[in-house]
């Protein structure tokens, strides 16, 4: 999501242009003043900064020239009031990108903003890591966010390391895909090979890591390999790792320490070649704390930790991995998918997926089968995710019977608002976040007249 700081004295203004932005899928920060707005920049680094010229103390103008002193990228538009065309050319001399005049035209400053942006290298993360792997990793990794970046940036730092690496997240966040990254990253010349601790019995455990000979145990019926020797210089992906027996805990964690393990029923020592990568969805360190984990263990595999945030976290992603699922099951299913509606976007930005990446998946692909046209509609989507809107609903109208459609939730929302605002459409249209030829549009189709 795109940051924009906003800078105006004028509290209307800075309220309705917030919104109206916020509403178009910005985040934004408002300042009355060049001072607040300097030390909003400083803590934030926005990718834009609306600044009015005319401010008490110091100007827009001085601003900007305080601002492109150290930072040549921050896209920098000024807003002017009618009629100071010489300022705003002034401003474009010392280094603004744009000018816009008031009134502000919401639309046209969206317009202006897209292609601010899209001047500025919209592929910005690929510059930064400077190395052509992650180019491979993109085109099934993917991501928008600032968090998830930065998290990639030191995968591939770490990359070629062999220190044993702890993946931490909740359920579905890409913890098996960041692992699998990692193994491609790193060169090594084994496979990438993954063990899910929760799905072995606990009596095989040690047979399915280290291996087993012939007669070893009944049932032992032929000599058999274990993960630890199959990696054969690859990377082990541990998965469920906070799912280990206490008591086998024990047993990896001397593998770890002497480099050499031992197929059961059998004394010779075979060398540990292999990265380690575990991963987990439950907090470990509450574990350790508990002694359901050992602390020793949870040392030496947690040398370098990733934890990746919930999908929550980082809604930005929300949008990309929907298109890309969309796209993948558009195809799989021999669908004709072009789009992801507005609507659609908005509803997904504003659910919690407890299921992270995997439920959008899921969702999406749903979506993709039962979608009518070319475009993926809120109908398209399952009615839990609306569960939300119609608590808010059941609480403003009071219980309600049977289906309730999204129309009915945003007709009974839209008329609260009114009702709230004594029907003056300007407050009502700032309190819902649209703007006011959109609350009219509705008005009109939902017929929400104000009753004589
Ligand atoms: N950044 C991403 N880009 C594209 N697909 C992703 C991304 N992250 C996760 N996925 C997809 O989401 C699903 C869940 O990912 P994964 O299995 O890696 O999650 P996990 O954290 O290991 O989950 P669990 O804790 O349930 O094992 C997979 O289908 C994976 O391909
Ligand atoms: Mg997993």
């Amino acid at each position: 999501m795109k940051k924009i700081l906003l800078i105006d004295d004028e509290k209307n203004l800075l309220r309705t242009v917030s919104l109206n932005l916020s509403s178009r899928g910005f985040f934004v920060d408002a300042a009355l003043s060049a001072e607040e707005g300097f030390s909003l920049f400083n803590e934030k680094r926005h990718d834009i900064i609306l600044c009015d010229l005319k401010l008490q103390g110091i100007s827009g103008i001085d601003l900007l020239s305080k601002i492109r002193i150290f930072d040549k990228d921050v896209i920098f538009i000024v807003i002017t009031a009618f009629g100071t065309i010489k300022q705003a050319v002034d401003a474009m001399k010392l280094g603004a990108d744009d000018f816009i005049s008031k009134p502000v035209d919401i639309d046209g400053l969206v317009e202006n903003l897209k292609i601010a942006l899209q001047k500025r290298n919209p592929e910005k993360i690929s510059d930064d890591f400077h190395d052509e792997n992650i180019e491979k990793i993109k085109k099934d990794f993917i991501f928008k966010s600032n968090e998830m970046e930065e998290i990639l940036k030191e995968v591939v730092l770490t990359s070629k390391s062999v220190s044993n690496v702890l993946i931490t997240g909740e359920t579905g966040t890409g913890k098996e895909v960041l692992a699998k990254i990692m193994h491609a990253l790193s060169e090594r010349k084994g496979d990438f090979v993954p063990i899910n601790l929760n799905a072995i019995p606990i009596n095989l455990m040690e047979s399915e890591l280290f291996g087993h000979e012939k007669g070893s145990f009944t049932g032992a019926v032929v000599t058999q390999k274990g993960k630890f020797e199959i990696v054969n210089g690859g990377s082990l992906f541990l998965d469920e790792i906070g799912e280990m027996p206490f008591a086998m805990q024990a047993k990896l964690l001397r593998v770890i320490q002497e480099k050499e393990f031992s197929r059961l029923g059998s004394n010779l020592k075979i060398k540990l070649n292999a990265r380690i990568i575990c991963a987990t969805n439950v907090n470990l360190e509450e574990n350790v704390i508990e002694k359901k984990f050992r602390e020793d263990l949870f040392y030496r595999i947690n040398v370098l930790h990733f934890k990746i945030p919930p999908l929550r976290e980082r809604r930005d992603d929300i949008p990309a991995l929907a298109n890309y699922f969309a796209g993948k099951y558009s195809a799989v299913n021999k669908k004709n998918i072009k789009a992801i509606s507005k609507d659609t976007v908005n509803i997904l930005m504003n659910y919690d997926f407890p299921g992270n990446i995997r439920e959008l998946e899921n969702i999406i692909e749903r979506a993709v089968v039962v979608a009518t046209s070319d475009a993926i509609e809120p109908p398209n989507l399952p009615k839990t995710m609306f569960s939300k809107q119609i608590q808010t609903y059941k609480n403003l109208t009071g219980p309600a019977d049977g289906d309730i459609k999204l129309d009915e939730v945003e007709i009974n929302l839209i008329k609260n608002a009114l009702q709230k605002n004594n029907y003056n459409q300007t407050k009502t249209a700032i309190s819902l976040g649209i703007s006011r030829k959109q609350l009219i549009t509705k008005v009109k189709k939902y017929g929400l007249f104000r009753l004589k």
